[in-house]
This record gives structure tokens, C-alpha cells and sequence, in this order.
């Protein structure tokens, strides 16, 4: 057995924080290896890092997530005993229920809502002085959410609800305020969830069969009962959140057209995939998760190291997107990287890596792409504004990161609206 490289330190969950983003990948060129062990929250973790590491991560004979995430995330992030956390028979049956909600007519449904939206905002913005992208963008996806899942979202409440979504993602690398915003957050959203779940189940509230709300409130665990309201309400919350949380990569889309308006024209002249390469690349390049954490399951070795059952083990997101062992040239945004991607399950690892349907792949992986695709189409193309003078760096510290100003854009005009959308 070889050594794997250790950091003789008590404890770097400090240093975690202050480096944010580039924790491991420092190490791993630090230490030259894909692997090595630091602590973290005063434990031994194991850190991998790259294409080879990830297929090893989402091996469920290897490991599992009992006990990998810890209580302060999923307080404010994806809420207690949620699908994340699950393992086993018990995994693989709530995600059966996850995957079937995301059916191309999901997708198309999605794409149609995302349209209407994105008109209805274009003529809303130009009326407005200036318009804060990323904040407007939340609000937007908030009724995509809702629209799409079936939850009813009162007018007067849209920006708060979109507000406490985000305020849970916000929450994932925070201690204080940051955190306990999260925390409120939560309780606010699972308070307004639960009721919804309730009024479904008694027939107070009449929502089509098969939407998410329906599929969500009347699911079976693999134990055959129906989940607690309370469970429910975390799991539909589990769709609500990261649609509105699209709002990172749709502002951070905007960024990359605004730094490359060769790309702009690209998209809005309709060349042939480009849209989605260019998505693809904002998925890689802008930051967004820094790790996953699993538990070692049952005794093993690889690499001539042994994992003893029980340690934590994360796997680098940020840095294996930022290889330039998988991706040549990785902090120079490059959409035609695209063009001759293998399509690896285990290189572009933004949303997980593996299987959507047996792993904990990202639910919403395709959502988000379609979501994507037809919002940077309709910044590129169906509006024209003027990004004025304003503070677009992002911190790559911070976790989540954002640019700084929240992208400001101004002197908005639609432009050719497409007319097949149902404006109403
Ligand atoms: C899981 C990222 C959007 C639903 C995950 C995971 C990541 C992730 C890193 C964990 C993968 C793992 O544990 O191995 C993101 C990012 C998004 C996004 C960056 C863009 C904003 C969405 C959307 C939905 C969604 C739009 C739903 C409509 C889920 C669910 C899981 C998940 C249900 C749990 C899957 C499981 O444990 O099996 N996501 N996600 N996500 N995501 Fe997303």
C-alpha cells in the first residue's frame, strides 16, 4: 500500500473557508495527487480529485451517504432525511419517482413556461430604469417553479418566495447571518409547502394528476406509505429551489455573452448547437458546487490506498472541472470545447456525476440545461439592454459565488418576440 499525502494539520475547516472554490484542487497540484487527506469539522476526509476518481465516488458498492452530509446543510440546503441523503433500495425508489417527473413533455412544458416568462419580463424591463438581472431571473424561474410543479403562488408573494429559495442555496458554504438566513428560509418555505401537500391530499386544492405536486403529495415510500406531509413538502421543495436557483448560471450566462459578444451573435444568428455547447461551458467554467461528500460503505482499496469503512470522502467538482488534464486550456471559456465532448458521465460534474436514475446524479440536469438554452436565446436574441459600469467580478472564495453587482443591465428593448408563444 502506498501513503496517500496527509496535511499534518488539527484542523483546516478554516482554511476551507478562506479558500473557498480551489480548496482541494490547490492540494491536489500542491501534493501532486488525485488524492490525499486533510480534516475537516475536526475529521479525517479523504479528498479525490478528476474523471478516474469520480467513477470510484458514485460506485455504490463503495460508498454511501448515511452521515455524509452534515446537519447545518441540510437545515438550509435540501432539508433533513431528504432524497440526498438516502441510500439503497430506498434511494433508488423515491428517484424512480424524481426521473419520471422529467419526461420530455416535462422538458417541453418547461421550455414553454420559460418563454412565456421571459416575454412577459423583456416588457415588464422595458419599463424600468435599470434592471438587477439576477434578482429579476429568480422572480421569473419562481413562477416557472410554482406554474410547473402546480404549487399556486400568489402575485403579492413571488419575490419573497423567490427570495427564501435563494436564501437556502446562499446559505451552503456560510456560518452567522448568511446561515441563519437559510434556516428561516427553510422553515418559511416548508411551512407554505406542507399546507399545499395537506390541501392536495384533503381536495381542497385541485391540481392536474401527474404534475409534481400530485406525483409528490400521493408518492409511496418503498415501504409502501405515504410520505409525511412534512417529507413531501422537503421533496417538493427539492424541485422548487434549484429551478429558482438557475438564476446563478443564467447571470453568470450573461456575464460570458457580455465578455464575448463573438458568442452573442452565435447564438442569436441560430448556428447550428451552439446554444448548447455554450451552456455546457457556462456549466464548467463559472463556479457553482465545490464538493460532494460520501462515507466509505464497506472496506476497500484503490489506487494502493485502502478506505476504511466509515471515513468521509469528497470528491472536487470545482477542480475537476478546471483539469487541464480533461480540459485543455480550462480557465479559458471555449464553447467549441463542446463540439468533440465524448459525453463522459464523469468529466463534466457540475450536477453530479454517474447514472441519473441508480446514483445521485442531479434530478434536474436536463431542466436546468433547457432552462438555460432558452434563456441565453432570448438574452442574446430577443432583447437587446446595456450592461453600464458595475462591479462583475465574483469572489471565488464565497460559496455560492455570483458576479459582485448581480449584473445590472439597462435601456431594455424586446427584440422580434417569437409570435407561436402564448402570451398570456
Ligand atoms: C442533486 C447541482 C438544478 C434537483 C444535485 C447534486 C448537485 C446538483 C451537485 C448532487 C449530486 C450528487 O449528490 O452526487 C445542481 C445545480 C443546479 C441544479 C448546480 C443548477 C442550478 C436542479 C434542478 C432540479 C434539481 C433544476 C429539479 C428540478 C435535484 C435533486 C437532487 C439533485 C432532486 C438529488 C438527487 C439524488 O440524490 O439522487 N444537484 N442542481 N437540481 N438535484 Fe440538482
Amino acid at each position: 500500500m502506498t501513503t496517500i499525502p496527509q496535511e499534518k494539520v488539527l484542523d483546516n475547516s478554516i482554511r476551507l473557508l478562506l479558500e473557498g472554490f480551489p480548496f482541494i484542487q490547490n492540494r491536489v497540484e500542491r501534493f501532486n495527487s488525485n488524492i490525499f487527506k486533510t480534516r475537516i469539522l475536526f475529521q479525517n476526509v479523504i479528498c479525490l480529485h478528476g474523471e478516474e476518481a469520480a467513477k470510484i465516488f458514485y460506485d455504490p458498492d463503495k460508498f454511501m451517504r448515511l452521515g455524509a452530509i452534515p446537519n447545518r446543510i441540510q437545515n438550509t440546503l435540501m432539508g433533513k432525511d431528504a432524497i440526498q441523503t438516502l441510500d439503497g433500495a430506498a434511494h433508488l425508489h423515491r428517484k424512480a419517482m424524481f426521473m419520471s417527473l422529467m419526461t420530455p413533455d416535462s422538458l417541453h412544458q418547461i421550455n414553454r413556461l420559460m418563454s412565456q416568462q421571459w416575454q412577459r419580463y423583456i416588457k415588464k424591463w422595458e419599463q424600468m430604469e435599470q434592471v438587477v438581472l439576477f434578482e429579476e431571473v429568480q422572480d421569473l424561474l419562481c413562477r416557472v417553479a410554482c406554474a410547473w410543479t402546480g404549487v399556486p403562488l400568489k402575485e403579492k408573494e413571488v419575490r419573497k418566495r423567490a427570495q427564501d429559495f435563494t436564501a437556502m442555496v446562499d446559505a451552503f458554504g456560510a456560518v452567522g447571518p448568511r446561515h441563519m438566513r437559510g434556516r428561516k428560509a427553510r422553515k418559511r418555505a416548508e411551512k407554505w409547502i406542507e399546507k399545499v401537500i395537506q390541501q392536495i391530499r384533503k381536495g381542497d386544492l385541485e391540481v392536474p394528476d401527474g404534475s409534481p405536486a400530485h406525483v409528490m403529495a400521493f408518492h409511496r415510500d418503498h415501504d409502501d406509505n405515504l410520505l409525511d406531509k412534512h417529507m413531501a413538502a422537503v421533496e417538493l421543495i427539492n424541485l422548487l429551489r434549484p429551478i429558482v436557483a438557475i438564476a446563478t448560471y443564467i447571470t453568470f450566462g450573461a456575464l460570458a455573452m457580455h465578455d464575448h459578444p463573438v458568442a452573442q451573435r452565435k447564438i442569436a444568428d441560430d448556428e447550428e448547437n451552439y446554444v448548447e455547447w455554450f451552456v455546457q461551458e457556462v456549466r464548467r467554467f463559472y463556479p457553482f458546487g465545490p464538493f460532494l461528500g460520501n462515507r466509505v460503505k464497506n472496506d476497500f482499496s484503490w489506487g494502493g490506498h485502502d478506505f476504511k469503512k466509515g471515513t468521509l470522502v469528497f470528491l472536487d467538482i470545482y477542480g475537476t472541472l478546471h483539469d487541464p488534464n480533461i480540459w485543455e486550456h480550462p480557465h479559458e471559456f471555449y464553447p467549441y470545447r463542446f463540439k468533440h465532448w465524448k459525453g463522459s458521465p464523469f468529466d463534466l460534474i457540475p450536477q453530479g456525476g454517474g447514472d441519473h436514475f441508480s446514483g445521485h446524479r442531479c434530478a434536474g440536469e436536463w431542466v436546468t440545461i433547457e432552462a438555460m438554452k432558452v434563456s441565453m436565446v432570448y438574452l442574446a436574441k430577443h432583447m437587446t439592454y446595456e450592461v453600464p459600469q458595475q462591479d462583475l467580478s465574483y469572489s471565488l472564495v464565497r460559496m455560492p459565488t455570483r458576479p459582485k453587482s448581480n449584473f445590472i443591465i439597462t435601456n431594455v428593448k424586446a427584440n422580434e418576440l417569437p409570435t407561436q408563444v402564448d402570451r398570456t
